[in-house]
């Protein structure tokens, strides 16, 4: 309880000295937040502008649009020559997506793919596809099933950055002291992280910022 106190006043501490958003990316931001829409946090989306300006991408694949705050936010800090691919199967907030895309400068870059994040990743696989950044940031659970076809996609030189790494802090407890529902997401998260570490082709960092964060870049 100490811990997360702590987490919370050095998480506020951050926060002071955070930019300013732009108009758009706040007004989703606030319309999101009203709806409990789970978006990026804003310590981790600093660091995720950091990475874009050291990386540069020009094809990005987002998996876990939501209601498209962190995909123009990625947009709003490369601007018009990134492409963005962006998976989301939640029929509500796939509408709420295009529509604030197409308030944004950006809608002419985005590819909002419709479905299942493994169904497409496979399919991706399959046309051959190849993005620069993968910012993966949906069913947890299914992150390390997706690893192998994520790594498939990213290019030598190619930055993964995957939110909800550290679960608010679940991940460090025992799987015995936990509820049942909250198992699977505990035991599929380790694996990732583990199989994040085994991998030759990857070099990675576990990052304790907001909900936890992993960097990983294909060697
Ligand atoms: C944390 S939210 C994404 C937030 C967004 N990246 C942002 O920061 O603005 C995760 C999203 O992933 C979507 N999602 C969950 N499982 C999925 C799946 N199997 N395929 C595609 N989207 C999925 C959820 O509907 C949810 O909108």
């Amino acid at each position: 309880m100490q811990e997360m106190k702590a987490n919370n006043r050095i998480s506020d501490f951050i926060g002071a000295f955070l930019r300013e958003n732009e108009p758009l990316l706040e007004e989703i931001r606030e319309e999101a937040q009203k709806d409990a829409v789970p978006i990026i946090r804003d310590e981790t989306a600093a660091l995720l502008r950091v990475c874009l300006e050291m990386h540069k991408p020009k094809r990005i694949l987002e998996l876990g649009t939501a209601v498209g705050y962190s995909g123009l936010f990625m947009l709003y800090s490369l601007g018009e020559n990134t492409e963005l691919s962006t998976v989301e199967n939640f029929p509500q907030r796939i509408l709420k997506a295009r529509e604030n895309f197409a308030r944004s400068p950006y809608s002419e870059n985005i590819t909002l793919l419709e479905g299942d994040g493994g169904e497409i990743l496979e399919r991706l696989v399959l046309e051959k596809k190849s993005f620069d950044f993968i910012f993966l940031d949906a069913a947890k659970a299914q992150y390390p099933l997706w690893l192998p076809l994520i790594l498939e996609l990213l290019p030598t030189g190619g930055v993964l950055f995957c939110d909800n790494i550290l679960q608010d802090g679940l991940l460090l407890e025992s799987r015995f002291f936990l509820e049942r529902r909250q198992r699977t997401i505990h035991k599929r998260m380790r694996e990732f992280l583990h199989l994040l570490r085994e991998n030759a082709e990857l070099e990675s960092s576990i990052v304790p910022i907001g909900d936890g964060v992993s960097i990983s870049v294909k060697k």
